[in-house]
């Protein structure tokens, strides 16, 4: 599709090219691209498509080109657009922090042609989520809340009490879980539909919506948060909703399994399809609950102006005028109306059809503000853990004062790391208190484990940033390769400590351990080793000689070895390596005996990839260990490296679980070579960036869960520096900068 764009604007860039030529023509009309979010079965398609149709044909100098985009490819097109230095004229918007960015980069501009007039024309919240220091940036067109749903009958027979304040709720709940119903719906497997219960606790908490305006009010905070596990104490939920979907709760009140749900004016369409029948009857919206004591006008609402169209910066002059002309129009906003879509400008609500739009849509007429989503209104890092601390305050595994420490702290970071200048979103945390800054190895510490990072000798001698970095976040480094025999042994008979020496002496002088990677590895051997034919006894004679030199020149400065890495194969069994083939299954007890002979004080560990969760391999290895800790051969732990991938996922239980075996055997886990690859995904950047987050933050999680577990190495620490090269796997970018998955590093630090 975008290349087909691309062609268009090249052929349009041609056909501008020759205009001279036929300069006594006609005049040709400018053509304004205007690109929107919508599902090929969205009635909305053919009510924007009717009114460019009436406005091209009414209009010679500009005509509008609409193009519908599915929502969920939306996103990716709009940004290789902007990227590219092309961005249509007019483009739809969802508003709040990915607005705000292109506001800030000046992709978009200012929208002076919504004049006041406009404005009275149109609901009071449609333009709160593009609307930054006072400017607007978007021209709204139709509305969405969110609003508590309820099945009438069963309130009906239960003679259950509508609940309009909190405390009628909290009693509904009680009510209807003695009559064995499900009082309230909720699917929060994907962490959204209970952050919607969030924003409107906050939403009635405070009458200025806390981080509406940039400022973050703990108290109101944790007040609606204590609301969320008063609720769920009460028993208002189902039993699992924290693993349910939101399609199947969405299901569980369309059956009458459940008496209500929070969810948003989208809801209806999947509702209907479950159950016309209950829709046409029983069905009903409820604003949400006032609080006892709480002020405010209750007829606010969470929602947004869901089709908000900004304009290019780039634009021609008069594209403001047209595209205000075509969204105001009579015509389109009635037929918006009668295709049951809310518009955003006043009057209309009495020309939708179904009776629960019409409803929800005059509620929107006359909320006196729409407070958008968090996770729209906030910086991705912030929302991230937003949605994450939300979906434990609901499991009761965070309490309300943890959950809004991890935001405050993650809204400290983002301020942090955001140029004063263009700080628009949280100009109150602009200087952050040290204690908020605290880096990883610090907060590691605390909890008793190291973080630490691969390192390679070149960059930690030529760049300082690759030093401070390090230095800042870091107590514990692997040398990514600098211990490894071809390296340290380039012949038979000479070493090289040189590279080895240069990272060794940098921990130590910054106050590090050094775990020592790796003694005996199959893979990346020198020539004279592979290719020596040796003996089994001269190739004992060799390793015993290479350990005994290696672990003892670092004697009591490397704290922990890889003395075997790598030797099970995905079956369980040992792979085939020349030590196997040339030695036999018994090099493996050889080396640790050599290695703790050398240095007794050494942690001596297995090493090994693929063997993270439950498998064929990670069974072998738990077999081979524990039959070597049975007989008394010196292993003290095992290296899980998690060398991982957006595209394979890995049960994070799993791995919880393989942790908690080998810790149950005596000794220790650490993960030694975590890096996510994101090759071979198709999500969007901004996706790849928080799976990836998401991942880092469950594998520190599960390291943090178990008390054997006391390490967490990444293999690098930037991008600029991978094993998996044209990757992004780590949790710096390419300039140092911390990425979605250093926080989310962080945030399990300081979670547990
Ligand atoms: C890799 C290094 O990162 C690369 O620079 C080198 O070229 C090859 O080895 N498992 C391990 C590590 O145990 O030693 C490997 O390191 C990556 C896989």
């Amino acid at each position: 599709m975008a290349l087909i764009y691309r062609t268009g604007l090249i052929l349009l860039a041609l056909s501008m090219i020759a205009l001279p030529e036929f300069s006594s023509a006609k005049a040709q009309p400018t053509h304004l691209n205007l690109w929107y979010a919508a599902d090929p079965t969205d009635p909305f398609r053919t009510v924007l498509e009717s009114a460019a149709g009436r406005f091209n044909a009414a209009h010679t100098d500009l005509q509008f080109d609409p193009r519908p985009i599915a929502g969920a490819d939306y996103n990716a097109q709009l940004q290789v657009a902007i990227a590219s230095g092309n961005p249509p004229d007019v483009f739809s918007t969802i508003g709040g922090y990915e607005l705000q960015t292109l506001v800030r980069a000046n992709v978009v501009r200012e929208i002076p042609e919504l004049s006041d007039e406009v404005r009275r024309q149109s609901a009071p919240g449609a333009f709160d989520s593009t609307t930054f220091d006072a400017k607007r940036y978007a021209i709204p067109t139709t509305l969405a809340g969110v609003f508590l749903w309820y099945n009438a009958d069963l309130f009906q027979a239960h003679a259950a009490e509508l609940p309009t304040t909190w405390s009628k709720l909290i009693d509904a709940c009680k009510q209807f879980k003695a009559s064995g119903i499900i009082p309230i719906s909720l699917g929060n497997q994907d962490k959204w539909p209970g952050a919607l219960w969030l924003a409107s606790l906050t939403n009635r908490v405070e009458p200025t919506a806390p981080l509406m305006n940039g400022v973050f009010s703990k108290p109101a905070y944790i007040q609606a948060s204590q609301k969320i596990q008063e609720a769920v104490h009460t028993g208002c939920f189902p039993d699992n909703f924290n693993t349910l979907s939101d399609t199947d709760a969405r299901l569980l009140l369309a059956n009458g399994k459940a008496a209500m749900q929070l969810q948003g004016s989208w809801n209806l369409g999947g509702l209907k399809q479950a159950n016309q029948g209950l829709t046409q009857t029983s069905l009903r919206t409820l604003l949400f609950p006032t609080l006892e004591g709480s002020q405010g006008d209750s007829r606010r609402l969470v929602g947004s102006a869901a089709q908000s169209f900004a304009i290019a910066a780039k634009a021609p002059s008069g594209t403001g005028a047209a595209l205000l002309e075509l969204l105001s129009s009579d015509a389109f906003n009635q037929a918006l109306a009668e295709n049951d879509i809310i518009s955003a400008r006043l009057g209309y609500a009495q020309a939708v059809h179904d009776p629960i739009v019409k409803q929800m849509a005059l509620r929107l007429a006359e909320a006196p503000s729409l407070q958008l989503y968090d996770d729209q209104r906030l910086p991705p890092e912030p929302a991230r853990v937003q949605l994450s601390t939300t979906q434990q305050l609901f499991a009761l595994t965070l309490t309300p004062e943890q959950a809004a420490d991890a935001l405050d702290q993650a809204l400290t970071l983002n301020a942090q790391n955001t140029p004063k200048a263009q700080n628009l979103q949280n100009p109150q945390s602009a200087s952050p208190t040290p204690a908020t800054s605290a880096p990883l190895r610090q907060l590691a510490q605390a909890h008793g484990i190291y973080i630490g990072a691969a390192v390679a000798a070149i960059p930690l001698r030529s760049k300082t940033q690759y030093q401070s970095t390090l230095k800042r976040e870091f107590n514990m480094l692997t040398p990514e390769n600098a211990l490894k025999i071809g390296v340290l042994r380039p012949t038979r008979t000479s070493y090289n400590f040189t590279d080895a020496d240069t990272i060794i002496n940098f921990a130590q002088a910054n106050g590090m351990q050094v775990r020592g990677h790796t003694l005996v590895y199959g893979k990346y051997l020198p020539d004279w080793l592979n290719n020596g034919r040796f003996s089994r006894d001269e190739l004992l004679a060799i390793l015993h000689e290479y350990i005994q030199t290696v672990v003892g020149r670092y004697r009591g400065r490397i704290s922990a070895w890889d003395v075997v890495n790598e030797a099970v194969d995905e079956n369980g069994t040992l792979a085939d390596t020349l030590f196997l083939r040339t030695i036999g299954p018994d090099y493996i007890e050889y080396a640790f005996r050599w290695a703790h002979e050398a240095d007794p004080q050494a942690q001596l560990f297995y090493n090994d990839y693929g063997g993270e969760d439950l498998s064929a391999k990670s069974n072998g290895i738990y077999t081979l260990v524990q039959d070597l800790h049975k007989r008394g051969v010196p292993i003290d732990g095992v290296g899980l490296q998690m060398h991982l991938s957006l595209v394979k996922p890995i049960k994070m239980a799993d791995v919880a679980a393989n942790i908690e075996r080998l810790g149950a055997l005596g000794l220790q886990v650490h993960i030694t070579e975590l890096d996510v690859e994101t090759k071979g995904s198709a999500s969007s950047q901004q996706d790849q960036l928080t799976a990836q987050a998401n991942i880092y933050h469950d594998v520190a999680r599960a390291c943090l869960h178990s008390s054997a577990c006391k390490a967490i190495i990444t293999w690098g620490f930037t991008d600029q520096s991978t094993w998996l090269i044209g990757d992004t796997p780590l949790p710096f970018d390419k300039n140092y900068q911390p990425k979605p998955a250093y926080y989310a590093l962080r945030q399990a630090l300081l979670e547990s």
